[in-house]
């Protein structure tokens, strides 16, 4: 599934992380957590969780990793998400979607070998369904740069 996806998006052959398999979804279901619940578990949990990607990434952009990196102005304030602080992604097979492979090829990478299901365990969301169009997408973080066709 992943590697449909990832070849669909027209990158090279990815090193598949299995990091993801190590962690567990929330003690209560997100969707019953309330905002105080939610902020408790991001910062015990999220971000002690992905700030170390983050930083092997790219230590010296995410040096002062934090909820802005993800929540971006929203941080502070309802921590809405997605954030339309961060690259808006266009739809898999479009030419736009094409071109942010060819600009961000390692940046893709990270994304969807560590950045997407690591999230997406942590919430306890379901995999993504693209025909059903349900489940965890990078849609999650990322706003759509074409707000009217929403599949990645
Ligand atoms: C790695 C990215 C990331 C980081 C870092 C992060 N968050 Fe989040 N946060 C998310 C995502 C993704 C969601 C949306 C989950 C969903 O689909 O409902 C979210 C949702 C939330 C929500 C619920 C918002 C709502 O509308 O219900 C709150 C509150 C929140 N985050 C607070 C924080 C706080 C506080 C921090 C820092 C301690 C933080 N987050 C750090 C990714 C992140
Ligand atoms: C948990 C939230 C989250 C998810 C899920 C997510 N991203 Fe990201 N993405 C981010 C953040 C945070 C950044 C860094 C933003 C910044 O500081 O510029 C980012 C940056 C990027 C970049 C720019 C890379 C660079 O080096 O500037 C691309 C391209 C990208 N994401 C694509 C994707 C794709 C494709 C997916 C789905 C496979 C995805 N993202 C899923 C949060 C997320």
């Amino acid at each position: 599934m992943l590697f449909m996806v990832v070849a669909s998006c027209g990158g090279s052959a990815p090193n598949v992380d299995h990091a993801e398999e190590e962690l567990s979804g929330p003690p209560q279901p997100w969707a019953e957590m309330d905002q105080a619940a939610r902020t408790v578990y991001m910062a015990q949990r999220v971000v002690p969780t992905m700030k170390p990607l983050f930083q092997a990434y790219d230590a010296e952009r995410f040096a002062d990793f934090s909820c802005a990196t993800c929540h971006g102005a929203n941080a502070g304030g309802t921590f809405a998400m997605p954030n339309p602080d961060i690259l808006a992604l266009s739809p898999t097979g479009s030419p736009e979607q094409h071109q942010m492979v060819r600009d961000y090829p390692e940046g893709v990478r990270f994304m969807f070998n560590q950045v997407l299901p690591t999230m997406k365990t942590l919430l306890g969301a379901q995999e993504y369904d693209a025909e059903a169009q349900t489940g965890f997408s990078c849609y999650a973080c990322h706003t759509s740069a074409e707000a009217t066709r929403s599949a990645p």
